[in-house]
């Protein structure tokens, strides 16, 4: 029984334009939709079982398999021994010390002065961004940034903060926008490493440059390229900067980590001003300790030998799945990162290709409208270095048969998308 306030909240959600879109596809496709789906078992090599049916999963981040290594398990287990399975207590009062270990590890591995974790890259953004700005400062956002950044940066700009956008990884119309803002007293300008729904990597140096010319200093959620991206998986911006200067650098310890949570690579000193003005840091929960300990383990597989071997493996499946779905005569969007999209287009089609695919034995995710433009739904693809190459080959085999079924975009559309 709802009571009648509660029957009008529910009726007054339903008004907006999303939720409407999204019921309206649950209700038209129920089987296509594929969304909210309950796993109920997992295998080694991606195997998955859901809705009665064992599929391979095409869709995890977690692309080193590093969440499958007994290392990395045995530690999250020997955390909880020690310190339990949570401290219980905002790091504003105390951290443990897996916390500052952490940190001190994942700063050595990325070459950063300072690490500051965050219980995720979300609270890391809707922290960290805002607090680094305030009123007399300038923000400069791509357009096609991650729904986080967005979020902080509202937050930023109802703080009083000037908020201006520039399109996507055009380094030359973030020019005319820090122009047109000047004068201010500082300025950030806020991007992805890695587009998460395309793979595309944003023209790093040349953006670096124009946030030099203009003295504003250039912010990059590389959570997508974080153990997957540059040497030693240390992401895209020391490989292609040759240091973190002029960045602040974002990256993620739940995807190629396989842990837990997010963090902020800084300067020395901007790493206690990140702790008193990130209010996701001060008012919330811990990444829980356990995950602290894996975090360690991870950083010194990462900075071992091994991890070419473990990206090689990824790459060998990326190239075999990038290189098959283009002899196919499909739309491949990236290629250089373990994110591999393949263009739908339009919202239907989009979910009954993702439907067909998982009926074949292979769940990719079907995204459509707002996570991409209108009309440009994509197969987003993840692959990971535990597929087995009979898996990507399987996987190419039902693309093929998904031609048949349905008109897929040819190469052409992937200039047209990407204008
Ligand atoms: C660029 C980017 N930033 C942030 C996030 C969110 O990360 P988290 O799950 O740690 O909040 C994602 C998630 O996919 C992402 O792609």
């Amino acid at each position: 029984m709802k009571s009648i306030p509660m029957e009008q909240l529910g009726q007054a959600i339903r008004q907006h334009g999303l939720v409407r879109f999204v019921e309206h596809f649950a209700k038209e496709f129920p089987n296509a939709h594929l969304k909210d789906m309950v796993v109920d078992g997992l295998g080694p090599n991606r195997e998955m079982e859901v809705q009665g049916r064992e599929v391979i999963n095409f869709g995890s981040d977690s692309f080193l398999g590093l969440d499958q290594d007994p290392r990395v398990q045995d530690a999250v287990a020997r955390g909880v021994r020690q310190w339990g399975t949570h401290n219980g207590a905002s790091r504003a009062f105390a951290s443990v010390r897996a916390n500052e270990e952490a940190e001190e590890k994942l700063a050595q591995w990325l070459g950063t002065e300072e690490v500051l974790i965050y219980p995720s890259v979300t609270l890391a953004n809707m922290g960290a961004i805002p607090g680094l700005v305030s009123r007399r400062d300038v923000l400069v956002v791509d357009e096609h940034a991650h729904n986080s950044i967005q979020e902080g940066a509202k937050i930023a700009q109802a703080n009083g903060v000037r908020l201006a956008i520039f399109r996507h990884c055009d380094p030359g119309d973030l020019t005319s926008v820090l122009r047109a803002a000047a004068p201010y007293r500082a300025a950030v300008v806020a991007i992805d490493g890695v587009y998460s729904m395309t793979g595309a990597l944003p023209p790093l140096a040349e953006l670096n440059q124009v946030c030099l010319n203009h003295n504003a200093v250039l912010y990059v959620d590389d959570a997508h390229a974080t153990a997957v991206m540059g040497r030693q998986g240390r992401g895209t911006v020391f490989d292609q900067l040759g240091s973190f200067d002029n960045v602040l650098v974002a990256g993620s310890l739940s995807k190629g980590f396989s842990c837990f949570g997010g963090f902020v690579g800084c300067p020395r000193d901007f790493k206690l001003l990140l702790k008193v003005r990130s209010n996701t840091f001060i008012f919330g929960g811990p990444v829980p300790p356990p995950y602290l300990e894996a975090i360690c383990v991870v950083c010194d597989i990462l900075a071992s030998p091994e991890y070419e071997i473990l990206r090689g493996r990824l790459d060998r499946n990326v190239h075999r799945l990038a290189e098959g779905a283009r002899r196919l005569g499909l739309a491949v969007l990236g290629g250089e990162h373990p994110i591999i999209s393949i263009l739908v287009g339009d919202e239907e089609a989009t979910l009954s290709a993702g439907h067909f695919l998982f009926e074949h034995g292979f769940y990719v995710q079907s995204v459509t409208f707002p996570a991409v433009p209108y009309h440009g739904g994509v197969l987003r693809i993840q692959v990971n270095s535990n597929h087995a190459p009979d898996a990507i080959e399987g996987l190419l085999g039902a693309l093929a048969e998904l031609q048949a079924e349905i008109p897929l975009p040819g190469p052409e559309s992937v200039v047209l998308h990407a204008a």
